[in-house]
């Protein structure tokens, strides 16, 4: 049919731009009343096909909820087992008052739903270049993908340097730096943990070249009218050191396991914990880099999730397998890399699917 015709042969590039220029995101979609999932959102069959199918979803409760507070060889191995299996596990009595954890989230929602006129000021995808600490845009490989996905984004720069307090927006400027303190410290000990689980000293990597420079990512997760179309975020592994996710009680959030997606189930006080890529990289395999991906928001209420990535200091540092980690018996099984090549492949190419591992292994 000459309609049919028409609409497949849609002008891609001009939509996404035309998107880009409202400066209001997908949140600013939801606003105008769509009822419809516009196309440049649409993803590919087999995407959807792996969203749809009954049984590709829907484990529930295995992924570990970690109590910080258990007896210290029981944490140290429950971590341990937690990151080689799966690549992620919750924390409880972690430390962090669970009002603040309460506070954040509300904060970044309020950024979020700032009205248009305010919140486009902060519109820019490019911040991180432009020597900006802080920047909101949606999908950062809107340009690079082949679908865009459900979500927009508020990006904050939480080290080397810390971000200039003036540069945050105002509704959420306390509580992202209440939120910069605590979970520095919360990766500190965890990298001391998952550095035992290793049989390393608890100090080897807590050194500032593995952990050095964060990032705090605020993801708004609007409602979306047809969720079996498109995705939140789509699968991929994080390619730094370590992820602190803090996540909302919509949930979402989905593990591969044995290919299988597992819920992560929302646990309210509790933290997300996740291996990056480079984790992997230089346990040498000891912790594994868990896909993950996060459906489309079939609630009415929108999901809000802050992530905060954990990637080494200083990039162009070799990095490899720990010479502690190889030995005859395990060989070496990836290259030595600078993490700002692996940090550019990250950011100049698509989401979906995306694992820095296979590029870098031996
Ligand atoms: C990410 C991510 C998950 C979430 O930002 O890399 O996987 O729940 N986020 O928002
Ligand atoms: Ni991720």
């Amino acid at each position: 049919m000459a309609a049919n015709k028409i609409t497949n042969e849609y002008d891609r590039k001009k939509e996404l731009q035309e998107f880009e220029n409202t400066k209001l995101g997908v949140k600013g979609l939801v606003d105008s009343g769509i009822t419809r999932v516009p196309r440049m959102f649409h993803h590919p069959p087999e995407t959807l096909f792996d969203l749809n199918q009954g049984d590709s979803r829907g484990e529930q409760n295995c992924i570990p909820v970690i109590d910080l507070c258990a007896p210290h060889q029981d944490l140290v191995r429950g971590i341990r087992e937690a990151s080689a299996k799966f690549g992620f596990f919750q924390i409880v009595n972690h430390g962090v008052p669970v009002t603040l954890l309460d506070r954040v989230v509300k904060a970044m929602k309020g950024f979020h739903e700032l009205p248009p006129e305010e919140k486009m000021l902060f519109y820019d995808r490019n911040w991180n270049t432009s020597g900006k600490g802080v920047g909101y845009f949606s999908n950062y490989d809107l340009f690079y993908s082949k679908a865009a996905s459900w979500r927009d984004t508020l990006q904050c720069l939480l080290g080397p340097v810390s971000i200039n307090p003036d540069d945050i927006p105002d509704v959420c400027r306390g509580e992202v730096m209440e939120w910069e303190t605590e979970v520095k410290r919360l990766a500190e000990k965890l990298m001391g943990l998952l550095s035992e689980g290793l049989g390393l000293p608890a100090d080897k990597l807590k050194e500032v070249s593995y952990v050095g420079r964060a990032s705090l990512t605020a993801h708004y997760y609007p409602h979306c009218p047809e969720p079996s179309k498109t995705v939140g975020i789509a699968s991929h592994t994080d390619p730094g050191i370590l992820t602190i996710l803090l996540q909302d009680q919509v949930g979402g959030l989905q593990v591969k396991y044995n290919d299988k997606w597992i819920d992560l189930n929302p646990v309210h006080g509790a933290l997300v914990i996740n291996i990056g890529d480079l984790f992997q990289i230089i346990s040498n395999d000891g912790y594994k880099s868990g896909e993950h991906r996060v459906v489309a928001n079939s609630s009415n209420e929108s999901r809000v999730s802050i992530a905060v990535f954990f990637n080494p200091g200083t990039a162009d540092n070799l990095y490899g397998p720990l010479a502690e980690l190889v030995s005859h018996e395990k060989l070496a099984l990836y290259k030595q890399f600078k993490f700002s090549d692996l940090a550019m492949r990250f950011l100049t190419k698509e989401l979906e699917g995306k694992a820095m591992t296979s590029h870098f292994r031996l």
